[in-house]
């Protein structure tokens, strides 16, 4: 049932290329820059009518929420809170009628974020529901109902679920913006065409797991991980911080680049390994400035870059490289490396990777 994989979230990681083209199918018109979600009711008065999102979710599906949160802003005229299910539950936003409410579960069984879900539609908000579980609580409660399609995860990990997830926020954005005029049509067709390259960006990235396995291996005996990267890759950076201490038990955090001399720079000395989202972005020159002041440290830097950079290893000690893409598309590119980064460092410590110690796959509890 493994496939032949030794983990299931090896499995999973490797199915990527067929579950964000199962993501996709059918809901992408490259020609007519449109983007169909048959499962969100809401008219396109009632999206015209929308003053604030918010995002609900927890763990990993926090941050594609907070991937999803950057995107809906800058495709949409709208302004987009994005909150932790169980803080949220118990805070005191601000809800109504002209509130859409994205709750993201791949389980869609989290007792957090059902609780907001359960207030927010009380409150008269429109709820979508994001979740990969046929049938489950998150699917009966929201209004609408969005399938990532993924197929069963059984890694305790999120891998698959949540590139799905971050995809279907992609388009969520895209559906959003187009019904408001926020972009135009070819802005729009643009970035299909740039989604479409997903499943096989996605083969490209796994085509190099020997090369990723290598460098995790190189790193594996390590005490701790810093992860760092901003804009859409501040999110790929906590998310693979995530990945790491979940299934390998070593101390990881990500940060946004820019907050490190805010505090976190302190713990940098020789030797510490830190993982630099680098790939091609408008921020990228921001980027490599925060690498020379790690690297001011004299810590050690893994950047990811794009396969196009031949510069980056001028500041960084070592590079993980993926396809060129575009600054939307990269970061998802990049979490597949840290997956496998995550895992193969878990590996080497013989850890238990589809049960980490402590946790469940899902969590029906307060
Ligand atoms: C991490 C992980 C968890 C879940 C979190 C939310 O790999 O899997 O952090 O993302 O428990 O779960 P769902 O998405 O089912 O609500």
């Amino acid at each position: 049932e493994k496939a032949g994989y030794d983990h299931f979230m090896l499995k999973e990681i490797h199915e990527q290329p067929t579950s964000l083209k199962a993501a996709i199918a059918g809901r992408l018109d490259e020609l007519k820059g449109n983007v169909n979600i048959k499962e969100i009711t809401l008219t396109e008065e009632q999206i015209r009518n929308i003053r604030h999102i918010v995002i609900i979710a927890c763990g990993t599906s926090y941050h594609a929420g907070m991937m999803g949160r950057y995107v809906i802003e800058e495709l949409t005229d709208l302004p987009v809170s994005i909150e932790i299910g169980s803080e949220f539950r118990y805070s005191h936003f601000p809800l109504d009628e002209s509130t859409l409410v994205i709750a993201i579960s791949q389980s869609g069984e989290t007792a957090d974020t059902l609780a907001a879900v359960k207030d927010a539609m009380r409150n008269g908000s429109h709820v979508i529901g994001i979740t990969n579980v046929v049938g489950s609580t998150l699917s009966r409660e929201a209004n609408d109902i969005i399938y990532m399609l993924s197929g069963p995860e059984i890694g305790v990990a999120a891998t698959k679920t949540f590139t799905a997830q971050v995809v279907v926020m992609y388009m969520i954005a895209i559906m959003l913006a187009r019904a408001r005029g926020s972009i135009s049509i070819g802005k729009a067709s643009k970035l299909i065409r740039a989604i479409k390259t997903l499943p096989q960006k996605s083969q490209l990235v796994l085509d190099m797991e020997a090369k990723i396995a290598e460098t995790a291996s190189l790193f594996s005996k390590s005490g701790c991980f810093f992860l760092v990267g901003r804009h859409l890759n501040f999110p790929v950076a906590l998310e693979g911080a995530l990945k790491i201490k979940e299934i390998s038990y070593v101390m990881s955090e990500g940060f946004a680049a820019g907050e490190l001399k805010h505090g976190p720079l302190a713990l940098l000395t020789t030797g510490v390994p830190v993982i630099a989202i680098a790939t091609e972005s408008e921020l990228y020159d921001k980027m490599v400035s925060n690498i020379r002041e790690i690297k001011a440290r004299d810590a050690t830097v893994i950047a990811v870059a794009s396969e196009s950079n031949r510069s980056v290893e001028q500041v960084a000690d070592l590079a993980i490289r993926v396809p060129d893409s575009c600054e939307y598309i990269s970061p998802i590119l990049s979490s597949i490396v840290l997956q496998l980064f995550a895992y193969y460092v878990a590996l080497a410590r013989g850890c238990p990777i589809d049960k980490p110690r402590n946790l469940a796959k899902s969590v029906t509890v307060e």
